[in-house]
């Protein structure tokens, strides 16, 4: 099974952007949570679970990954679209072009801070949200996805 991790902009600068909000570790530490949790799932499910890890702070390179997910035959997407969440209808367009199984990720609680990140126009093409976990969430998703895709 082979799941495309996609994270939207200035979520490469975790670890350094608004600490007491996103935490102290950083890209690399969340890759590399990632690709742990792909090989503990792996152990507990005897499935072989991948991944694929992009990050973008551009909506077309996001629209891109996402369509890049589809011709390569992409199992599930995991996608944190940052602040192109609240806004872009073109990600959301591209989600639902693939129909690819895909899970909305947050590492903060988008519902309890401002207004405007009430709305996820993504998460309107996403069949799971876990959203204010952390790094954990990213987990959670893939253990979502792996649950009910893998075979
Ligand atoms: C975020 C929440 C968004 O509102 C924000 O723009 C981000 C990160 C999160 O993971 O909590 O950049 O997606």
């Amino acid at each position: 099974m082979n799941v495309w991790i996609i994270n939207g902009p200035n979520l490469n600068m975790l670890g350094i952007r608004e600490p007491g909000l996103y935490g102290r570790q950083d890209s690399h530490a969340l890759e590399a949570f990632c690709r742990n949790a792909c090989l503990e799932l792996s152990a507990q499910t005897g499935k072989q679970i991948e991944c694929e890890f992009y990050q973008s702070n551009h909506e077309g390179a996001l629209v891109d990954i996402i369509q890049e997910a589809y011709w390569a035959h992409a199992d599930g997407i995991v996608i944190n679209p940052a602040a192109y969440t609240h806004t872009s209808i073109a990600i959301l367009d591209a989600l639902k072009a693939v129909a690819i199984p895909a899970v909305e990720v947050h590492l903060t609680d988008i519902r309890e801070r401002e207004d405007f990140r009430r709305i996820s126009y993504a998460g309107m093409a996403c069949e799971a949200h876990y959203i204010g976990h952390g790094f954990d969430g990213y987990r959670m998703a893939l253990a979502y996805l792996v649950q009910k895709y893998g075979q």
